[in-house]
């Protein structure tokens, strides 16, 4: 789906002979350098092709003219063949070559100019979408006319919710998955950086329910409250015999809180040889 590309996080792009073949990313307003293959001799003639167009050229024996296009943000170093343009825009994406005392230079150079992604907006649709509704739409808006290539991403907020990558628009049904998910987010991403959009409610929120504690959960309970009985009877016992026989146990929070559930007390009696 995608192309290869090289991303250019600076204000100046360099781009070598070597990268021709790659597509080459650079943000709106930087300036973009473009070195050729090496060529033999000095230069007596050199002409930039900005998509067939001029850029700049220099015939022998003439002096350097540049189109009316790149007149103010261009210029060609005509010792070392390197072009330079400053505050790029989108209208300069497209394919760069040079030819050098006639010999031109295959490949070229492959630009994307392109702006950071907006902070996008998470849309749900239609306006009457509500906890009625079999399935709704969830958008991830903004204007990415000039992002370049775009990936879109949502978050459904449930336990540890994950980015998923997805299309711009997606379907949401009201089914018990969906009814788990508490907000909803997305994110857009291109080759200079990405941006989320505020956490949503979904409107297909059903608060979890209270559960009952399950009986196994009852019954583990249960033997741990009767060992904690049983320790602190154990030491209330050795408590008492080293110390004044009328100093109660009551210390023990232990013995206090189990003492009315006094009913696995005898069962567990036998166990109680184990501990040590
Ligand atoms: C860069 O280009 C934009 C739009 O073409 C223009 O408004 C701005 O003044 C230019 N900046 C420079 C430093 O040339
Ligand atoms: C939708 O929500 C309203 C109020 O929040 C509630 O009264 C109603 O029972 C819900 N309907 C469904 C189908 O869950
Ligand atoms: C996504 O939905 C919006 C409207 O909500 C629409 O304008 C846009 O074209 C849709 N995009 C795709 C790729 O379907
Ligand atoms: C969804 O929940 C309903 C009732 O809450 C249940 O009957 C049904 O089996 C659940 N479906 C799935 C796929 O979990
Ligand atoms: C949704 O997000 C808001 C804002 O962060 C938060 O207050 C709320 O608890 C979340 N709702 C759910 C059901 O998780």
């Amino acid at each position: 789906y995608f192309l290869k590309y090289n991303i250019w996080f600076t204000a100046v792009a360099l781009i070598t002979a070597e990268a021709q073949n790659t597509l080459e990313y650079l943000e709106v307003g930087a300036k973009l350098i473009l070195q050729p293959k090496p060529f033999s001799g000095p230069i007596k003639s050199i002409t930039w092709r900005f998509n067939d167009n001029i850029v700049g050229v220099l015939d022998e024996g003439q002096s350097l003219r540049y189109s009316t296009a790149f007149r103010d943000r261009a210029s060609v170093d005509t010792t070392t063949g390197v072009l330079e343009i400053s505050n790029m825009t989108k209208t300069d994406s497209g394919l760069y070559k040079v030819t050098i005392n006639n010999k031109i230079q295959d490949g070229g150079y492959d630009v994307g100019v392109i702006k950071q992604v907006p902070k996008p907006e998470l849309k749900i649709t239609p306006s009457t979408c509500s906890n009625e509704s079999k399935s709704c739409l969830l958008s991830c808006d903004g204007d990415i006319t000039e992002a370049g290539p775009v990936t879109f991403y949502f978050y459904f907020q449930k336990g540890d919710g994950v980015w998923k990558e997805r299309e711009e628009n997606i379907t949401i049904m009201n089914d018990n998955d969906t009814q788990a998910v508490g907000n909803f987010s997305c994110r857009m991403k291109n080759p200079f950086g990405q941006k989320d959009s505020g956490l949503v409610n979904n409107p297909f929120y059903v608060p979890p329910k209270p559960v009952p504690i399950p009986p196994t959960v009852g019954i583990v309970l249960g033997v741990l409250a009767g060992l904690g009985v049983i320790g602190g009877v154990g030491g209330g016992v050795y408590y008492t015999k080293n110390k004044s026989k009328n100093d109660r146990p009551s210390a023990s929070p232990n013995y206090n809180a189990n003492d009315s559930d006094g009913r696995p007390l005898n069962g567990m009696h036998s166990d109680s040889k184990e501990d040590p």
